[in-house]
């Protein structure tokens, strides 16, 4: 490749950075058709994540063609940027061990469908503890008493934790590094942001900094610099990111200052922090996310709001009738016009701390396109219902946008 053809593939490359860069901040009018995109435009990328009918659109026994193809439309028309819901995490990608246990063909449609609308792509996730086969963690070495036999789950794990024979800290240090150099490899260039680590932290008091996971437990605490430099050194120029979830907690967001720091005291490259906002009725305020957003800031790594979704039901309440009628009008604790109405308000919340802090957000990811196909569907928890059709949330969103004054702070 000529130099000429270098410097104008940088600079296209770059463009959707550039344009986040803050450098156009005139305030837009909000009409009807006002996307996301738009309305964020000079501030950050507005992404969501897709599953594999919008990827391949191919309909599957949850959503028809028409349904999928409205949310396609709704994905192209809304957003810049897309995540993997599913497909590019270890059980997918990786399912058997070995060099040929790869199934790589979700990922590449998702690769390739990001491509061709040029939407941002972000890859989800290189090492989690869940969603990762046992054949990972599975070896000849005896566990030790303390793992958990009784084949019951965990907190925070999906399935019961693998509990046979494990893998060496050396074996499986190098099925990390194989899968991360394959995987990265494979879409270098065009994944430009990479979620490393997902979930180490702990979620107790403030004794334990991180998750008591397997891979902890059978390489160590530095098995999180070791996954972000394998993936520095498949692709120097892709964004790391580090990502985890229920940052909105004091205690929890102060053990991602203590990891952060120390990572970047040892010059691990991370370039990100991500943060996930799977939200609720406590957490899904001004106040929260502001207060959130301000500790994860002082680390002065760009921020990313990853995952976003938000379940506005108060704690547990449903209807407080006994009718089955007005259960099924009931959402989330009221009516469903009452329902929204409290969605609007806390989305409107969440999106002014978002902007008080636009100089650190450089990216706001949305965990789904509309409300039926999110993984939290009963609780409603996006700006599109299950038609992708705007509900209240949405307007309330983009007038947050568009009555932000160009340059507050
Ligand atoms: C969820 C997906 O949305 C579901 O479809 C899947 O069954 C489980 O995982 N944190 C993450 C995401 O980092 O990968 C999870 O996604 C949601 C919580």
């Amino acid at each position: 490749m000529n130099r000429l053809t270098t410097i104008t593939l940088a600079v296209l490359l770059l463009a959707p950075l550039a344009a986040i860069s803050g450098a156009a901040e005139s305030p837009r009018s909000a009409d009807e058709s006002t996307t996301l995109k738009e309305a964020f435009q000079g501030h950050f990328l507005v992404g969501a994540a897709i599953n594999r009918t919008h990827a391949t659109g191919q309909s599957d026994s949850r959503r028809t063609a028409q349904q999928v193809e409205q949310e396609i439309a709704l994905i192209k028309s809304q957003f810049n940027q897309i995540t993997a819901e599913n497909d590019m995490k270890w059980v997918n990608i990786h399912p058997r061990e070995g060099v040929d246990g790869y199934e790589f063909a979700p990922a590449d449609a998702f690769v390739a469908f990001g491509e061709k609308h040029g939407l941002q792509l972000v890859g989800h996730t290189l090492v989690w503890h869940n969603q990762t086969p046992d054949w990972v963690f599975a070896g000849t070495n005896p566990p030790p008493a303390s793992a958990n036999p009784s084949g019951k789950k965990e907190p925070g794990y999906m399935r019961p934790v693998y509990a046979g024979p494990r893998a060496s800290r050396a074996e499986l240090l190098e099925r990390m590094r194989e899968h991360i150099h394959t995987v990265v490899a494979r879409y270098k260039g065009k994944v430009k942001v990479w979620d490393v680590v997902n979930e180490a932290l702990d979620n107790g008091g403030p004794e334990n900094l991180l998750r008591n996971s397997l891979w902890l437990q059978i390489i160590g605490p530095d098995y999180i610099a070791k996954a972000f430099q394998y993936a520095h050194e498949a692709d120097p120029d892709a964004i790391l990111r580090y990502n985890d979830y229920r940052l909105e907690d004091p205690v929890k967001v102060q053990k991602l200052v203590t990891l952060i720091k120390s990572l970047r005291e040892q010059k691990v490259p991370i370039h990100a922090i991500g943060t996930q906002a799977h939200l609720n009725a406590t957490t899904g305020t001004f106040e929260q996310i502001d207060r959130s957003l301000t500790e994860i800031a002082k680390l002065g790594l760009p921020i990313h709001i990853t995952e976003l979704d938000l379940k506005a039901a108060q704690g547990g309440r449903r209807s407080t009738g006994a009718e089955v009628a007005a259960n099924a009008a009931a959402t989330q604790g009221g009516l469903v016009a009452d329902a929204d109405e409290r969605l609007t308000r806390a989305y409107e919340g969440v999106f002014r701390a978002i902007m008080k802090h636009r100089n650190s957000v450089k990216l706001v990811t949305f965990w789904g396109a509309n409300d039926a196909v999110s993984w939290r569907r009963p609780g409603n928890p996006l700006l599109f219902d299950g038609n992708s059709q705007p509900k209240p949330a949405f307007k309330a969103v983009i007038r947050v946008a568009t009555e932000t004054p160009a340059k507050i702070n």
